[in-house]
């Protein structure tokens, strides 16, 4: 079989992705179901189990007081998790609607949030200050191009001795079953809990 090379437009990929993902927010919206959070004490699901993944990382086992770097935080219901969890966030995002989405939930909430419109690959030109934690978790590094570059973005973010959580799917996973949802321990056909495929992986890396 002979070698074919196919050629990727990288900058009209990433134009109709971020288009998808400005439609995705009313949906999200619904589907994440951000009145939950009308309750002060609620946090989302994805991030009380980050927070227990970050525990032995960060000091007192806390994210409380500390600058957190949310990458790709979409309509901001980690980032205001995290937030509420007393730490100081900045959420980075492509999507302007995902991001007006999210400063609509921190006013609504009370909570203090800084909102940065960027490319995560060019987060570290965008957003001022340095960080604690640069936390990023589902859905994320299946869509970018350049993961060399990412890296060096959450390098340059982070103080000296800072901490970085990343969790995800294998990016086959989400090319192969876009029907799955994420449940706890794994991933699963809607309304199958008990067919889990534990695929999900928590990297939590420290500074040097
Ligand atoms: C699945 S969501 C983020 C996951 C988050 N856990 C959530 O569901 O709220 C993916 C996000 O990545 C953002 N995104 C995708 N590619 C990006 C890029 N190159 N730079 C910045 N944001 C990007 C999208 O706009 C979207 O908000």
């Amino acid at each position: 079989m002979g070698e074919r090379l196919v050629e990727i437009d990288w900058e009209s990929a990433r134009a109709s992705n971020r288009d998808n993902w400005d439609d995705r927010v009313p949906l999200h919206e619904e589907a994440y179901g951000v009145d939950a959070f009308d309750d002060p004490s609620y946090l989302s699901r994805v991030v009380r189990r980050d927070l227990a993944a970050l525990s032995p990382f960060v000091p007192d086992g806390s994210v409380s007081g500390l600058d957190v770097c949310h990458l790709q935080c979409h309509i901001g219901t980690d980032t205001l998790s995290l937030a509420r969890a007393g730490a100081r966030v900045t959420g980075v995002d492509f999507s302007s609607a995902a991001l007006a989405s999210a400063a609509r939930l921190a006013e609504r909430l009370g909570l203090c949030a800084t909102w940065v419109e960027s490319d995560v690959l060019d987060a570290r030109a965008a957003v001022t200050g340095d960080f604690d934690l640069v936390y990023t978790s589902i859905g994320t590094i299946v869509w970018l191009p350049d993961l060399d570059r990412w890296a060096r973005q959450i390098v340059q973010l982070l103080r000296p001795g800072g901490t970085f959580l990343i969790r995800d799917g294998h990016p086959a996973l989400y090319a192969l079953s876009p029907r799955m949802v994420e449940t706890e321990g794994g991933f699963a056909w809607p309304g199958e809990d008990s067919e889990r495929i534990p695929c999900t992986y928590t990297i939590v890396a420290r500074l040097g």
